[in-house]
């Protein structure tokens, strides 16, 4: 068997594939020369809103200030409690101790490992009974490219009037029956990031709504809370802005998109195929949920072991996530220690992430699964 190292994202079969494209439209830029929000901006805007079929996009700097503006819109701050998983990139948490609130953690569910609605109620109760943060917020987050159980969360939303802001930074491309991802929840944040579905070659990220409204106060927030003059300051801002050239390579690969997302699908399912009933817990599915597949994680008994000796075949893995967030020490002080979120503190010893992108074939997925197998049984 051979021992060749594989990459665990595969920017540069994309970039074969794509290079006239991106090349031209990068040229394109150089010489019209308006880097920052330039005409590629409002083109990426309106297809980014089309795929979604979402009413607006607006693009923005990353993931992470598509997070964090919606949450400045709806004026969320001191005295705050915003409810999110305890199973997350640290960027769901982040944006909202930025803002002066407080990140209430929720624990997942085993299955899906999404953000666990009975969980979710009895943290809004606990927070409610204990009568020092208001509740006003709940942040999904689409982990893996999974989009979230939203109809249970809006349910949730409603009746304790919660904004709901979902995290999708992982998930663009996923949907739940006939709806995509960015019209699942009132407001939706994505991320550009080079390693996700959709990839910028630097940073990037957009917000979805089919609020005009909303959208308006975003596009100025994003401009330093600009007015309609763009020298009267309505509103405390950020620079927010994408630059044009993450714009024009988004374009490009936004052509084969839907085809990338088909392949991920086809890589996953054949991942399934080799793995299952073995000694690997597989990813969920379910019936109507479409994942991007931002990441094909397996859970595995003696974890590290196994991916020693997957990395001693050349076979790269990645932990999401290594500890939950309430074990970090810059998030311990909002948790409730160890042991309150116990699904989310089990996964992180097992969880492992193999090569995934739409680029792989059957060979590739063939070795890696026989190597998971052989290294886990
Ligand atoms: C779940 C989640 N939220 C937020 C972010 C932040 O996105 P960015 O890195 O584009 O700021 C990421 C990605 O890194 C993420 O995976």
């Amino acid at each position: 068997m051979t021992n060749t190292p594989l990459p665990f994202v595969d920017l540069k079969a994309q970039y074969a594939r794509l290079r006239p494209s991106i090349d031209a439209r990068i040229r394109k830029v150089l010489e019209h020369g308006q880097y920052v929000l330039g005409p590629e901006v409002d083109e990426l805007e309106a297809a980014l809103a089309a795929f979604a079929g979402a009413r607006d996009a607006i693009a923005v700097a990353s993931g992470t200030e598509a997070l964090r503006m919606p949450l400045m819109a709806e004026g969320i701050g001191a005295g705050d409690a915003v409810f999110l998983p305890g199973f997350t990139f640290p960027a769901t948490a982040e944006v909202v101790v930025s803002l002066g609130a407080a990140p209430v953690f929720v624990d997942v569910e085993e299955a899906t490992y999404n953000i666990d609605p009975a969980a979710l109620e009895a943290a809004i109760t606990r927070i409610k009974r204990e009568g020092k943060l208001r509740p006003r917020a709940v942040m999904p987050v689409d982990l893996f490219g999974l989009p979230a159980d939203y109809a249970a969360i809006h349910a949730i939303s409603q009746r304790h009037a919660l904004f709901v802001l979902a995290d999708a930074a992982q998930s663009f491309g996923g949907a739940l029956g006939n709806r995509r991802v960015g019209t699942l929840a009132p407001v939706t944040a994505t991320s550009f990031f080079p390693a996700k579905p959709l990839g910028a070659y630097g940073e990037g990220g957009a917000v979805f709504t089919d609020d005009p409204g909303r959208a308006k106060i975003l596009r100025s927030i994003r401009m330093h809370g600009a007015g309609e003059d763009r020298y009267e300051i309505v509103r405390i801002g950020t620079n927010g802005r994408l630059d044009t050239l993450q714009a024009a390579v988004l374009l490009a690969k936004l052509e084969v998109f839907a085809d990338e997302l088909q392949a991920r699908e086809r890589w996953a399912s054949l991942y399934d195929r080799h793995l299952a009933g073995r000694a690997v817990v597989l990813p969920a599915r379910q019936t109507g949920a479409f994942s991007a597949w931002a990441q094909y994680c397996v859970r595995v008994a003696g974890r590290d072991a196994v991916r020693a000796k997957l990395a001693g075949q050349g076979i790269p893995t990645a932990i999401y996530y290594p500890k939950p967030l309430h074990f970090q020490p810059a998030y311990q002080a909002y948790g409730q220690g160890a042991g309150s979120l116990p699904v989310a503190e089990k996964i992180c010893n097992e969880i492992m992430a193999l090569p995934m992108h739409p680029y792989l074939d059957e060979g590739t997925i063939a070795r890696i699964a026989a190597a998971v197998l052989a290294a886990a049984e």
